[in-house]
C-alpha cells in the first residue's frame, strides 16, 4: 500500500524511485503469462484462506480442487465460495456468466489423493500446526505428480521445515496470501533453504497471473508482513491491557492517524484473536530473548543512518533517495 491515495503515506512525488521501477517490471512479466506452466490447482483446507485462495485462482481460469477432511467443512467451504462468487455478481465484479464457469471450475472432495491426482500446484491452507503441517506435506509429497510444486500458506512457519519432510524440498515454496484473500493484492512468496529458483519464479510468475504483487521473502518466523503486524497489533494490545485508551480510540487514532483501512483491534478480530496469539507467540518464540531486547532499542541502521544525516525526504536520502 506504500505510495498509494488508500494509505496515503506519501505522494508520488515522493515515491522512492525504486518502488516505481518495480511496478513497470510487474507489467512486463504480465504480458508474458502464455508461459505458465501451472494449469491445475489443488488447495488442501477449505477454512477462509483455502476458500478465497481457490475463489481467487478460480477467477483467472484455473482449475482447482478444493479438499478438507470431512464432508461437512468441504460443503461449508463451497458454501463461501459461492457466496463469494455472488458478492462479485452484485459488485458487478464478474457477470453471471463468468460465476457460472468459476463455479464449475472449482470442484470438491474430502480425498486428497483425488484432490492433488492432476495437480501442477497444491496450495496448502490447513491450521497453524507445524506437526500438521508437516503430515500434510509428507502425504502430499506421496500422493502428488513428481512435476507438482507443493506451497504453503503459512504466515509464519518454516517453509524449510514442511520442506524437509518430503524427497522433493526443492519443490516446496511458501506463498503467503492475506486475508480477504478476494482483495488483498500481496503474496508473499517465501523460499526455504532448500527452494530452487525454479520453484521460485513458478510460485512468483502464477502469483502475478492472479493479479496479486508478489515480494520475495527469506524464510524467517513471521516473513515480513507478520513481523511487522505481530509488532503493531501487539502493541496496540498492550495499550488497551495497559488502559492507556479504549479499543475504538485506539482504531480512531489508528485509521486517521496512519490511515489504515481499519483500526488494530478491529484488525485482530477481523484475522482471529486465535490466530494473533498463535503467530506472535510463535515469532517471538521462534527468534528468542535476543530479538526482543533488540527491539527496546532502535536499531543500529537507523542510527547510523541519523548518524551519516541521511534523514530521509528532508535530505533527499534515507533508505531511499529521492
Ligand atoms: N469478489 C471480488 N471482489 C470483491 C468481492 C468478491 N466476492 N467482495 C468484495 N470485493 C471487492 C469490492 O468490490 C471492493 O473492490 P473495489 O476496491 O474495487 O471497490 C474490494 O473487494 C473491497 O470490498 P469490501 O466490501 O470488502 O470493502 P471494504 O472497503 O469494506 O474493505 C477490507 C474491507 C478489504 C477488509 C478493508 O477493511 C481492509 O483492507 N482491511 C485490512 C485487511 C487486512 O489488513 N488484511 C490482512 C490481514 S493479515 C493476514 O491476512 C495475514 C495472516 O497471515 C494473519
Amino acid at each position: 500500500m506504500f505510495g498509494t491515495s488508500q494509505a496515503g503515506l506519501v505522494s508520488m512525488e515522493h515515491m522512492p524511485k525504486s518502488f516505481i521501477l518495480e511496478k513497470s517490471v510487474t507489467a512486463v512479466i504480465l504480458r508474458g503469462l502464455k508461459e505458465m506452466e501451472i494449469k491445475k490447482v489443488a488447495v488442501i483446507g477449505a477454512g477462509a484462506m483455502g476458500t478465497g485462495i481457490a475463489y481467487v485462482c478460480a477467477t483467472k481460469g484455473y482449475n482447482v480442487f478444493l479438499r478438507d477432511l470431512n464432508e461437512d467443512l468441504v460443503k461449508r467451504g463451497m458454501g463461501k465460495i459461492r457466496e463469494m462468487i455472488a458478492t462479485g455478481v452484485n459488485r458487478g465484479k464478474l457477470t453471471p456468466k463468468e460465476a457460472e464457469e468459476i463455479m464449475k471450475r472449482i470442484k470438491s472432495t474430502t480425498d486428497a489423493a483425488e484432490a492433488v491426482r492432476e495437480a501442477d500446484l497444491v496450495i496448502e491452507a490447513v491450521f497453524e500446526d507445524m506437526d500438521l503441517k508437516k503430515k500434510v506435506f509428507k502425504e502430499l509429497d506421496e500422493l502428488c505428480p513428481s512435476h507438482t510444486i507443493l506451497a504453503s500458506n503459512t504466515s509464519v512457519l518454516s517453509i524449510t521445515e514442511m520442506g524437509s519432510t518430503t524427497k522433493r524440498p526443492d519443490k516446496v515454496v511458501g506463498m503467503h496470501f492475506f486475508n480477504p484473500a478476494y482483495a488483498m493484492k500481496l503474496v508473499e512468496v517465501i523460499s526455504g533453504k532448500q527452494t530452487s529458483e525454479d520453484t521460485r519464479k513458478i510460485a512468483n510468475d502464477f502469483t502475478i497471473s492472479l493479479e496479486k504483487e508478489p515480494v520475495q521473502v527469506k524464510d524467517t518466523p513471521g516473513f515480513i508482513v507478520n513481523r511487522i503486524l505481530g509488532a503493531a497489533l501487539g502493541e496496540a494490545i498492550y495499550l488497551l491491557e495497559e488502559g492507556v485508551a479504549s479499543a475504538k480510540d485506539i482504531d480512531k487514532a489508528v485509521v486517521l492517524g496512519l490511515n489504515w483501512p481499519m483500526g488494530p483491534i478491529a484488525l485482530a478480530d477481523f484475522v482471529g484473536l486465535d490466530v494473533v496469539y498463535h503467530s506472535g507467540k510463535s515469532v517471538a518464540d521462534a527468534l528468542g530473548d535476543d530479538y526482543l531486547r533488540k527491539r527496546s532499542q532502535p536499531s543500529k541502521l537507523l542510527e547510523e543512518k541519523v548518524k551519516a544525516g541521511h534523514l530521509g525526504v528532508k535530505t533527499r536520502k534515507g533508505f531511499y533517495e529521492y
